[in-house]
């Protein structure tokens, strides 16, 4: 059979040092992969590539917090009860799968939300086999993704690695908005690990136990959504799948632009369409031409538990197919609502109205006697805890939750009483609405090699855009005497003052070494001959043209 596109970068990646599996030496670890020299290189020029076009052109902040968290957050955040997958276990020899993954490989699809005992069905009935042991009965459980750890000594205090790197912007939310002077909309960014301890990762860089996430988080006022950008990415058509299409099975794509998918319903927040149109942008500028970029919208029961409306971003790839680089959510104020109800601080933000208005509310005030009489010494104390809270808000949690809850103590509404009451104000309280680009290094890192790799000649060139090249110049002496190594040494340092990444290569023939820097995709070759002793000028050689040019050695870097 013809080695995939896929196949081939995977084993170019090992063999030049991009990316390998981690702990070989011990047979190797499912899920989790090292990045080598150039791996490294390439992952952190995608990153600054990233900031310059989400962060440093709109004054959005970057922060960095904890990657493991207590259990809490994970708790208040919906991932304790949620972060779920369905595993099926293989009743026989007790290897486990993940059951929509052995499903879908047999083409029965199924969704995030079927039930498990369906699931179990579906497997049983349709006799998939194991891929072990090629016999089926199955049983099929949820299985928490999160790797769990103790914090300190104690058993009893269970924490998380985090799976998604965007809790520490919600937890942190209060702080960061009011060190940036209550700016609002806000940016908020990190760039880090994240953990999920996939059931069966079997996908290379595809599906790891450890990747690296870029998120963003877009903190906006509900009642003002509009997006001052979307001018700018006009002229970026989106191939968009919408929920009915998706729903359909029609797999034929809108060509739209951000502003017409939002006239049309297809996107419901302006700021998510924005950022879905420059994150196509950021795969272009990585060389992922748009016709192999898609946007996939989830159905109601895929979406993650925060989300009202979720496009994946995906590329095309030959092995695989689509696969899903970055998730593009509205997360309304789920997460920073979570927070605020279980934590001890409200993640309010206050807005000066350009006029007062009249506005009706809710307050909620406790009822003494009931708590004197059933709570008798420990009323005291209750009371000075209710005091913390104002009458809207005591009146905001129990419309939310029914229970006020104290230590120690949980009170219902009828410990309350509630009064309507109608007043004009000048400043409007409300809690932040997100919308989250979210990306997967790795996943973008084989998007980036599988797109830039070709064949020619029987040589492999890796076509990786300038800025994001691991390395920008390779120097070679055409032999290694004569004194042409100690004249490419003084061009090779000259580059490397600059802070320009290069390599310096003197061992084969010319031509072994110009093969071996196209397929790292180094975009300038430099080679130091006879004529450059005499005139000072070198060959620079074009990696995606392998043409050559004479210049002077004090104009190679303006090549
Ligand atoms: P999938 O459906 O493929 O499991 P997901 O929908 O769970 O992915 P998200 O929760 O949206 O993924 O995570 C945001 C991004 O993080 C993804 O678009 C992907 O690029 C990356 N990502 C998620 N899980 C993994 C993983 N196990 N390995 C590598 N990257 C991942
Ligand atoms: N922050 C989105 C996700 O990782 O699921």
């Amino acid at each position: 059979m013809k080695e995939s596109l896929t196949d081939k970068v995977t084993s170019l990646a090992k063999r030049r040092g991009f990316y390998w599996q981690a702990y070989e030496a011990y047979g190797g670890v499912g899920g989790f992969y090292v990045l080598g020299d150039l791996g490294t290189k390439l992952k952190d020029n995608i990153v600054r590539l990233w900031k310059k076009m989400f962060l440093d052109k709109y004054g959005f902040i970057e922060i960095e917090s904890p990657t493991i968290g207590p259990y809490v957050v994970f708790e208040a955040s919906g991932h304790v009860g949620s972060f779920k997958d369905a595993m099926s276990e293989c009743l026989k020899c007790h290897n486990k799968y993940r059951a929509d993954h052995l499903l879908a490989e047999q083409g029965i699809q199924v969704s995030e939300s079927t039930r498990l005992d369906v699931l179990e069905h579906l497997m049983n009935e349709n006799k998939i086999l194991c891929p072990e042991c090629r016999q089926s009965s199955w049983r099929v459980t949820a299985f928490l993704t999160m790797f769990q750890t103790n914090i300190g000594p104690y058993s009893e205090n269970i924490g998380f690695l985090r799976p998604e790197t965007a809790q520490g912007m919600f937890v942190e939310f209060k702080q960061i908005y009011e060190s940036n002077r209550g700016k609002m909309p806000l940016g908020v960014a990190q760039i880090g690990k994240a953990y999920r301890n996939e059931i069966s990762p079997r996908q290379g860089l595809i599906r790891l136990r450890e990747f690296s996430q870029i998120e963003l988080e877009f903190f906006f006022n509900p009642n003002n959504n509009s997006c001052e950008y979307l001018h700018q990415v006009d002229d970026i058509k989106m191939n968009i799948l919408d929920e009915k299409k998706v729903a359909r099975g029609d797999e034929i794509p809108y060509r739209l632009s951000a502003k017409e998918a939002i006239d049309k319903g297809y996107i419901i927040q302006p700021w998510l369409a924005f950022f879905m149109a420059l994150s196509q942008k950021f795969l272009n500028e990585l060389g992922v031409k748009s016709e192999f970029q898609r946007f996939k919208a989830k159905l109601e029961g895929e979406r993650a538990h925060y989300s009202a409306q979720t496009y994946d971003q995906e590329v095309l790839t030959e092995k695989y197919g689509w696969i899903e680089v970055a998730g593009h959510a509205y997360r309304q104020d789920y997460d920073l609502k979570s927070h605020t109800l279980k934590g001890s601080i409200d993640m309010y933000v206050v807005e000066e109205l350009k006029e007062p208005m009249r506005e009706k509310k809710t307050l909620a005030y406790v009822n003494s006697k009931r708590v004197k009489d059933e709570f008798n010494g420990k009323a005291s104390e209750i009371f000075v805890e209710i005091s913390k809270y104002d009458p809207k808000t005591l009146a905001q949690k129990l419309n939310e939750v029914g229970k006020i809850e104290l230590e120690g103590v949980v009170l219902g509404r009828e410990y309350f009483t509630l009064k309507e009451v109608e007043e004009t104000i000048s400043t409007r309280k409300f809690i932040p609405h997100v919308v989250e680009p979210s990306f997967g290094i790795e996943r973008i890192i084989c998007a980036t090699l599988e797109h830039a790799y070709s064949e020619r000649e029987n040589r492999v060139i890796l076509s990786l855009k300038e800025d994001i090249a691991p390395y920008k110049f390779a120097v070679f002496p055409l032999v290694k005497k004569d004194g042409l190594d100690e004249k490419a040494k003084e061009v090779f340092n000259m580059i490397k003052a600059e802070g320009i990444s290069v390599l310096y290569d003197d061992d084969g023939s010319i031509g072994r070494r110009y093969a071996r820097v196209d397929e790292i995709g180094v975009p300038n070759a430099i080679t130091i001959d006879y004529q450059t002793l005499e005139d000072d000028t070198v060959t620079v050689r074009k990696r995606d043209t392998w043409d050559q040019n004479r210049v002077k050695i004090s104009e190679v870097l303006k090549t």
